[in-house]
């Protein structure tokens, strides 16, 4: 009897509880970390870089002198003369085309009396960024026609207060030949919107070309280096690849405005200027001073891979201009330079001193190899002509470097006729990684972090080569970089590392933007002339390369994965190196969730880990340079009982937890 009613105690306890039970379970996202999805590729999460919104001339190229060797269409743009009396050519711009094609413009200043005042004022990229106490390099290329002329060399404020000087005194030897020299000057007060001034003392007649003002405090204080700033926002990601120099640049406004690597390298005087693409690619958005100087080169580029510990990615043209330009193409029986231009570019990376390019490479200063892997031929190219011709670059690069391998395009768009005919072509021809690229509104981005689940396994793989949530819409001035775009980029940014088997890279795309020069929004990092900060956008890039991990593992609900159940999107890796699992979850929703996760597979989980959310009361919060971190992660402590933790996740957040597992 006893027995009989103690069973049916317990069947009624149970039937009571199970629902209970169920209900627990099916709250619970449980992960399972000894069972190996996918390994995660060190490249897996990267950075795009681009010459847009100011981003090399104005940007991360430290330059503060805006059009310092006279090439631009217009010689004296960004510089302005004044005099105490007019005197007709006492700034002359002079072309020495036939002895110097690369570097034909200088001017000369002639000065007849010592008792008039003559000065040039540069106002820099949007004015210049000057800080208090800093040291400031100005050079200048010469040749001495008539001694007697001293360069006053002062910076001055945005009130137009003479806030650092110095005296040139060039030599007085009169040459043909030009000679580089300069002095120092240390800046007195900080200003945002500063400029150069170079008055000229006594009389006598001067040459002057590539007349340079660089801060001393450069990233590694390299001269005529990067902006540090901004290049430690990049370090601090620790990107896995690099991928430059774009973007729509690399293919030009037509093919002799394409990007060539060959004329980046060696003395900075001598590489040949062109005109910037997105100078005038916007009507609303002009940006007439906008140039490549190529300070900033192949080799920088390479040097700056290196620098932050990323794999380089070289975009490199296919023989084709912008499709939305002049769409021109070299005809097939003309290629043969331009594949040349890519075997040239992978001896200059990895040749030893003994190759015609790794000696070049060698003289610059890097003796060891770039360690050059992977490239790009063609950046957002489409059609029957760019597979013909991507067919001849991929023979013979692999003829020559059978594993090297290389990204292709598959066009604008991440669906559409184009990508459907591209990537069927790509895929017959086994394509190693294709280039996919979404610029997209918020909901596109949560309704496809299931996009790569259905890709074969044992096929190309996939480079999410420029990507970003538009709060408007493609090429609007209004979008924006707010809490909403970045949540829903987390969002899909699960189904990319879900699907590490097959997506090997990512990065979001554009990088930089100058708050006064910019072309296109939203961008991944703003600046002005002495600020930078990153965007609700950069820090989810920041998590995910942060916390990359080495091997997928499941995250399932209800044994599938998470993929907007709930307004839930999760993934999760374990991590070698550091015997952690690391769990991604994205609430999109407007209400607070909490989630039980269970943490399976392990007998040496950690009773305590982290986790780092990033949120915000409001969906359309950004940060600026008044509240730079307005919208930033925030580190706490999660308590593990049982092999579960609870989840409070926050409305609309993203967060990051880390546990230890070993
Ligand atoms: O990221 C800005 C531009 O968008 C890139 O240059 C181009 O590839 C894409 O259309």
């Amino acid at each position: 009897m006893y027995i009989k009613k103690l069973i049916a105690t317990s069947l009624l306890i149970t039937a009571l509880l199970l629902p209970v039970f169920m209900q627990a379970q099916k709250n619970m996202i449980t992960v399972s970390t000894n069972k190996i999805i996918a390994d995660v590729q060190p490249t897996m999460w990267g950075i795009f870089f681009e010459d847009i919104n100011l981003g090399a001339d104005g940007g991360i190229y430290a330059e503060m002198v805006k059009n310092r060797s006279f090439e631009f269409y217009k010689p004296l743009m960004g510089w302005t003369v004044t005099q105490s009396k007019f005197d007709e050519g006492s700034v002359l711009v002079t072309n020495r085309h036939e002895q110097d094609a690369a570097n034909p413009r200088f001017i000369r200043i002639t000065k007849n009396n010592a008792a008039d005042t003559l000065a040039l004022t540069n106002e820099g990229f949007r004015g210049m960024g000057i800080k208090k106490g800093l040291r400031y390099d100005f050079t200048v290329l010469y040749r001495q026609e008539t001694v007697g002329l001293k360069l006053h060399v002062q910076l001055i404020s945005m009130e137009g207060k003479v806030i650092g000087s110095s005296v040139f005194t060039p030599s007085d030897v009169i040459s043909k030949e030009w000679k580089n020299d300069g002095v120092s000057l240390t800046a007195t007060d900080t200003t945002l919107k500063g400029k150069l001034t170079i008055w000229f003392e006594g009389s006598g007649k001067i040459g002057l070309d590539m007349i340079s003002l660089f801060p001393e405090d450069t990233w590694k204080k390299r001269p005529g280096g990067m902006r540090a700033d901004m290049i430690q926002l990049l370090a601090d990601m620790k990107p896995g690849f690099i991928r430059f120099p774009g973007g729509c640049i690399v293919e030009g406004y037509d093919l002799g405005l394409r990007y060539q690597w060959k004329k980046t390298l060696g003395p900075i005087e001598q590489r040949q200027l062109i005109i910037n693409r997105w100078n005038s690619e916007f009507a609303h958005r002009p940006t007439p001073d906008y140039f490549q100087t190529f300070g900033l080169g192949f080799y920088e580029y390479f040097q700056l891979a290196e620098d932050i510990g990323a794999s380089p990615l070289p975009i490199l043209n296919a023989g084709m201009a912008c499709q939305f330009n002049s769409a021109e193409v070299v005809p097939l029986d003309e290629l043969d330079p331009y594949v040349q231009d890519a075997l040239d570019l992978i001896e200059f990376a990895n040749g030893d001193s003994t190759t015609q390019w790794g000696k070049i490479r060698t003289a610059m200063g890097h003796a060891a190899p770039f360690n050059l892997k992977m490239m790009g031929v063609g950046n957002e190219n489409w059609g029957p002509q760019y597979v013909e011709r991507l067919q001849i670059f991929s023979k013979a690069i692999k003829a020559r470097y059978p594993d090297f391998k290389l990204v292709n395009s598959s066009g604008t768009d991440p669906d559409g006729e184009r990508f459907d005919f591209l990537n069927a072509a790509l895929r017959k021809n086994n394509a190693d990684i294709i280039d996919e690229h979404y610029y997209r509104r918020p909901e596109w981005f949560l309704a496809n972090a299931n996009r790569y689940d259905n890709y074969p396994r044992n096929a190309s793989k996939i480079f999410a080569g420029e990507y970003a949530a538009q709060s408007d819409k493609t090429v609007s001035i209004d979008n924006k970089n707010n809490l909403q775009t970045a949540i829903a980029e987390a969002a899909f940014m699960t189904g990319l590392e879900r699907n590490a088997a097959v997506v090997n890279l990512a990065s979001y795309a554009p990088l930089f933007a100058h708050i006064d020069g910019w072309q296109w929004t939203p961008d991944l990092i703003w600046v002005n002339n002495l600020q930078s900060y990153g965007t609700p956008n950069y820090y989810v890039q920041k998590l995910y390369s942060t916390n990359k991990g080495t091997n997928v593992v499941p995250a399932l609900m209800d044994g599938k994965a998470v993929t907007g159940q709930d307004s839930l999107y999760v993934s999760s890796v374990i991590d070698k190196n550091t015997g952690d699992v690391i769990i991604k979850v994205v609430n999109a929703s407007v209400n607070a969730i909490n989630k039980t996760i269970a943490i399976t597979g392990t007998k040496k989980l950690s009773n305590t880990g982290t986790v780092t959310v990033l949120k915000s009361n409001l969906l359309q919060a950004v940060n600026s340079f008044a509240a730079p971190q307005m919208v930033s992660p925030v580190t706490a402590t999660v308590a593990v009982k049982s092999g579960k933790l609870n989840a409070a996740l926050p409305a609309n957040s993203f967060s990051v937890y880390r546990i230890a597992i070993q």
